[in-house]
């Protein structure tokens, strides 16, 4: 099975509309339309950039995709502060980042907070890019695998087969974020292989061999093409290298 690569720039909370506007504009200006057969993109600018993100790329027709960093569950309500699936869908999102490190350690994500935003994404007919990995402590422990399985099956209980067939998965080890610590292509292997044999338990091999499953973790010009070389790793989720046209326009080159 030869999956699609995708490689998707998470701004995190960088970029006012104004710059927003401009970065989109530059890797729009850079994207060649050949592409859009060979590899998948996306862009997840903080919810005020969105639309302008999207208004930008539709004018040109770049077939550059936009999601979410975050959503609620909740359809709508009293919830202050939050964003709800209808919302960014409605504005031309395909997707949300779900359960990023940041948002489980600086915001108190749990768990069945994550299952319940991928619930919500897929049956909004959404798809959710599921964000899983362990701390350095849990490395040191020589428990990895199991800490980050155990996300994996967490996020997608109660998830039917077709649905989690269009969601993505990311492995991003939390000491490799914004570290400029790479894991090695063979560490990120080893965990990325043994994501797609949970889904293979989870939904059988069909969808497993289907998904993405994506690496981030200081992902950059000079390591994304050992990364790429991985028969588990279909594509980047990266921070710091996606802030800027060039080096994300190379990152996407790099999975042609
Ligand atoms: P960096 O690429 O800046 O390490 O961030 C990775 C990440 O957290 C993407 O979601």
């Amino acid at each position: 099975m030869t999956r699609k690569p995708l490689m998707a720039g998470n701004w995190k909370m960088n970029n006012t509309v104004a710059e927003a506007v401009v970065l989109t504009q530059e890797i729009s200006n850079r994207y060649e339309k050949e592409w859009a057969e060979a590899v998948d993109v996306l862009v997840c600018p903080p919810f005020v950039d969105l639309k302008p993100a999207k208004t930008v790329l539709d004018f040109d027709k770049t077939k550059v995709s936009v999601g979410a960093q975050n959503v609620h569950w909740e359809p709508k309500g009293a919830f202050t502060g939050e964003v709800s699936v209808a919302m960014i869908k409605e504005i031309g999102c395909t997707c949300s980042i779900v359960g990023h490190s940041e948002r489980r350690e600086l915001f108190g994500e749990t768990n069945e907070d994550v299952n319940r935003k991928v619930k919500a994404l897929v049956s909004a007919g959404l798809y959710a890019v599921v964000c899983v990995g362990e701390s350095l402590a849990v490395r040191e422990e020589g428990t990895t695998e199991e800490y980050v399985t155990a996300q994996v099956r967490a996020a997608f209980a109660g998830v039917d087969a077709r649905d989690a067939a269009e969601c993505v998965v990311a492995y991003e080890p939390i000491w490799a974020i914004g570290t400029g610590r790479t894991a090695t292509p063979e560490q990120a292997e080893a965990v990325c292989a043994a994501i797609r044999a949970t889904l293979a338990e989870l939904f059988g091999d069909e969808t497993a061999d289907a998904m993405r499953v994506l690496y981030g973790g200081s992902m950059n010009v000079g390591n994304v093409e050992g990364l790429m070389a991985q028969p588990n790793i279909d594509g980047g989720l990266v921070g710091g290298a996606s802030l800027e046209a060039a080096s994300f326009v190379q990152l996407i080159e790099a999975c042609l």
